[in-house]
This record gives C-alpha cells, sequence and structure tokens, in this order.
C-alpha cells in the first residue's frame, strides 16, 4: 500500500487528482475523485491497453503519458502513469494552459512549434484524444533555450463506432486536424480567447 497525502499533490481535475509517487520519481498516481465511475476509468485504461501492442520506438519522442498500472493507495485504488518533467530542472512540467496565461518565459514561436510537432506525431503514430484541452497537455522544458515538447497527459482515445481512424492515414490526418480545431489550437491567439471565454463562464 502506497500512502499519499498533499506534499505529494501536482494537479487536479474535473475527473481525478494526480500525485507525484513517493517511490520513483519518473511516475505520477492519479486518484479518481468520488463522483467518478469505475467504469470510465476502466475505458480509459481499455484503450491504453489496446496501445500498448505498440511499438513506440519510432517516437521521436514521448508525446503521451503512457499507463503502466494500477496500485493500492491509502486514498483507494489509482492508476500509474509517466510523470512529465523538465529535463533543465527535473521539476513536473506545467501545463500549456500555465504558459498560455500566466508565464511569457516560453516565446509563442516555440509554443507553435510544439502543437505542429504534437499534431505530426499524432496523426503518424495515430494517437487520438477527446479532451485536448491546454490544461491537459505538459510543456516539458527539454534545454536551456527553453525549448519544449509537448505531452498529452489527459483525454487519450476515442469512442469511434468504426474506428476508421485507426487504420487508414487519410481518416487519421482529419481526425486530428478536427481536434486541432475544435479545441481551437491553430492559433494561439484563438486559444487564448477560448481560455477568457472559459474563465468568465466559471467566474474566476
Ligand atoms: N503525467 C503528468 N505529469 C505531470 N503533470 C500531470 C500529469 N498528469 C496530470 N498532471 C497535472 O494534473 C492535472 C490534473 O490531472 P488530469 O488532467 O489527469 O485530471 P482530470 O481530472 O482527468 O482532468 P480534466 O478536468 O481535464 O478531466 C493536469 O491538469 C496537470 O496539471
Ligand atoms: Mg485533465
Amino acid at each position: 500500500m502506497i500512502y499519499l497525502d498533499n506534499e505529494y499533490l501536482i494537479g487536479e481535475g474535473e475527473i481525478r487528482f494526480c500525485y507525484k509517487h513517493p517511490l520513483n520519481d519518473k511516475l505520477c498516481i492519479k486518484i479518481p475523485r468520488k463522483e467518478t465511475t469505475r467504469d470510465y476509468t476502466e475505458k480509459e485504461l481499455k484503450y491504453f491497453n489496446k496501445l500498448s501492442k505498440r511499438s513506440k520506438v519510432n517516437f521521436k519522442f514521448p508525446f503521451y503519458t503512457d499507463f503502466h498500472h494500477e496500485i493500492s493507495t491509502n486514498l483507494g485504488l489509482g492508476q500509474v502513469f509517466d510523470l512529465v518533467c523538465d529535463k533543465t530542472t527535473n521539476k513536473v512540467s506545467k501545463t500549456l494552459e500555465y504558459y498560455l496565461t500566466q508565464s511569457d518565459q516560453i516565446s509563442d514561436d516555440k509554443l507553435e512549434l510544439g502543437l505542429l510537432k504534437l499534431k505530426k506525431m499524432m496523426i503518424k503514430h495515430k494517437i487520438f484524444t477527446r479532451d485536448l484541452r491546454s490544461r491537459n497537455i505538459c510543456c516539458r522544458i527539454i534545454n536551456d533555450k527553453n525549448d519544449i515538447e509537448l505531452v498529452i497527459v489527459d483525454g487519450i482515445g476515442h469512442r469511434d463506432f468504426f474506428p476508421l481512424a485507426d487504420w487508414f492515414d487519410f481518416f487519421s490526418r482529419k481526425k486530428v486536424e478536427r481536434t486541432f480545431d475544435k479545441w481551437k489550437f491553430n492559433c494561439l491567439n484563438d486559444q487564448r480567447e477560448y481560455l477568457k471565454k472559459q474563465y468568465s463562464l466559471l467566474n474566476l
């Protein structure tokens, strides 16, 4: 049994809390909120199980956090995933939302390049996401020039009944392009406007 407390808490969302793994600094443990159904978690794990049959040797960089196993904790059953850390400091990477709204450490050019590379990798390796929000993408700083890699930490998968995008390049490209359009990632200022609207809806 692993013991988690606020000392290890990295972040939280509508579905779960995310903690650093106390015994392994390359991993994190996600604990579903009380109201999150087991069915929801299992659907996600099933998709990762399907992905695990893929070879990752051709990935230029790990552009999504992989699921490892489930683990028993004092807060209930948790799911162990890769943890995204900056290569320069070894600290947990901040999200793209953070760099778009609270920091100008990373230039727009670098963020745009990161998004372009992420999109290419998703198309090439047929990895899809239901929830490409900027809070679900971590921005890993890889060197002192503040070059970055964007890594999807949440929302991997799709629920298409006929998964044409899994089978045919043409449909994979269209699907990823639709995702980028839907979540306003083709232009950073559109994304910033979108975030502003979301915040004002939440009265933040
Ligand atoms: N693998 C990871 N590495 C680093 N930080 C992470 C990782 N996974 C999650 N985080 C941080 O924790 C936050 C919450 O995690 P996550 O997105 O998995 O929760 P969620 O409840 O599924 O989110 P949502 O509300 O988007 O559905 C993220 O926004 C991010 O800041
Ligand atoms: Mg999330």
